[in-house]
Order: structure tokens, then C-alpha cells, then sequence
């Protein structure tokens, strides 16, 4: 069953209170990304949890084996169940990640691994090296290699879900942002897909942030969205 994590896209430690508490039981998943973890810190991870939620910690890790396997464990003892890094970093630093999540046994946050940033295009990669390859070879390339090093699953939109959850191994878990109900306003979003056709294409979870947070009636916009991926 896809699960809804929802992207705690504000400034302030007590608007992310504001906003988990409105929403109540219809969330029971939450994405904390950088602009909030660096304004709060690991307080804001404390306070979702407090609040019996669990937590997407969405830092993009990407450094040096060594200070990567160290900040995943300082993040798992956030107690957080999934947390990012960049792929590009290479398999030594994806599998540093892996083994230190592993370290925390049945408490251990699951890493998923980032593989072109979608701001990206042919261009860019060209410019930073990647020559010769589309954004979806790309793609391609560093998904099977984070997952080969031990990822536990990836980061991908809505486009790219279909073909990497047919080629990767069974398991693999795969959160789709860029996902939009039905009518629900684009924002600054231009690829997009309905959860129920994120879902159908092999998402595991989906995180979607304005489409529950700026609805008139987040509850309500939140429990549509889970209705219609099945939960
Ligand atoms: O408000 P919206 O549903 O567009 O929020 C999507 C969330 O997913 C944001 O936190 C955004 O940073 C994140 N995200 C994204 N596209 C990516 C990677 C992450 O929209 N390729």
C-alpha cells in the first residue's frame, strides 16, 4: 500500500506544529527538508515526532564516505525513518550510508538516493562532466548503482517511476514528488502526475507539500489524496 508523506515546506518549528497538529490523523508521515532543518535544527525533527509522526529527513547527504556514514547516524538517532543522499557521490559514499543506517537494526532509517536533480537538463549535466548521456541515462545509471551499493530505494518523479521500478529489484521503494490531484494548481511544478497514476506506475510513497498544506481544507485534501492510492 503507496503511503502520503507530506512536505513540511515552512519556515518555523511552530508553523510545522501548526500544520501536523491541523491535519491530525489524516498524515502520519512528514518530509523535512532544508529550509525548515536549517531555520530549527534537530528540534523540528523532535517536535513531528513528539507528535507521534515519522519523519522524512530530506538533507541530500553528499561527502565523503566517512562524514556521510556520520551524519546518517546522527540522523538515525534523530530517530527518523527515511533521509536522502546523492547518488553522484558514488558507490563508496552510498554504501557508507547503508552500513551505518544498518548499524540501527529494526530502528534503522531507510536511505534513498537522489539521482539528477529535475532542475537539470542536458546542458547542465554537460557542464558538470556528464557528457554524451540524457537526463534519463543518467538517470538510469545512478539509480542502479545506489541501489546496487546498498540504497534502499530512490527519489524520483513521476515520469521516471515506471521504468526504474521495472528494472530495479523487487522491494526497492520509490517516493515520487511532483504529484498532483486531479485540478489541484501546478505551482511551479511542470511534470506532473494524479497520485492515483503514481501509484499505478510502481510509487511507494508519494510526498506532496501545497496541494494539503495550501488547501482551504488540509485534512480534507489529505484524505482525498489517500483515498484515491488506496489507503
Ligand atoms: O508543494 P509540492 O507538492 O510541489 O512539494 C513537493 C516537495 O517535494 C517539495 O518539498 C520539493 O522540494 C520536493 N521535491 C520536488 N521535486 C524533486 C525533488 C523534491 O518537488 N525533484
Amino acid at each position: 500500500m503507496a503511503e502520503l508523506i507530506v512536505a513540511l515546506d515552512v519556515a518555523s518549528r511552530g508553523e510545522a506544529v501548526e500544520k501536523v497538529k491541523t491535519i491530525g490523523d489524516a498524515v502520519g508521515f512528514y518530509k523535512i527538508g532544508l529550509e525548515l532543518f536549517a531555520a530549527e535544527g534537530p528540534d523540528v525533527v523532535k517536535a513531528v515526532r513528539d507528535l507521534g509522526k515519522r519523519v522524512f529527513l530530506d538533507l541530500k547527504f553528499h561527502d565523503i564516505p566517512r562524514t556521510v556514514e556520520r551524519a546518517v547516524k546522527s540522523a538515525a538517532r534523530l530517530g527518523v525513518n527515511l533521509l536522502t543522499i546523492h547518488a553522484s557521490g558514488g558507490r563508496a559514499m552510498v554504501r557508507a550510508a547503508a552500513d551505518a543506517a544498518a548499524e540501527f537494526g529494526e530502528e534503522a532509517p531507510k536511505i534513498l538516493a537522489v539521482t539528477v536533480l529535475t532542475s537539470m537538463d542536458a546542458q547542465d549535466l554537460a557542464d558538470i562532466g556528464v557528457a554524451g548521456r540524457t537526463p534519463a541515462e543518467q538517470v538510469r545509471a545512478v539509480a542502479s548503482l545506489a541501489v546496487d551499493s546498498g540504497a534502499d530505494g530512490l527519489v524520483c518523479s513521476p515520469l521516471e517511476v515506471g521504468s526504474l521500478s521495472r528494472s530495479l529489484r523487487p522491494g526497492t521503494i520509490f517516493v515520487t514528488p511532483g504529484v498532483r490531484p486531479a485540478g489541484s494548481a501546478l505551482g511551479d511544478q511542470k511534470r506532473v502526475a494524479t497520485p492515483a497514476e503514481a501509484v499505478r506506475d510502481g510509487a511507494t510513497h508519494l510526498v506532496v507539500g501545497r496541494p494539503v498544506l495550501a488547501a482551504p481544507d488540509p485534512v480534507a485534501a489529505a484524505r482525498a489524496i489517500v483515498q484515491e492510492i488506496g489507503g
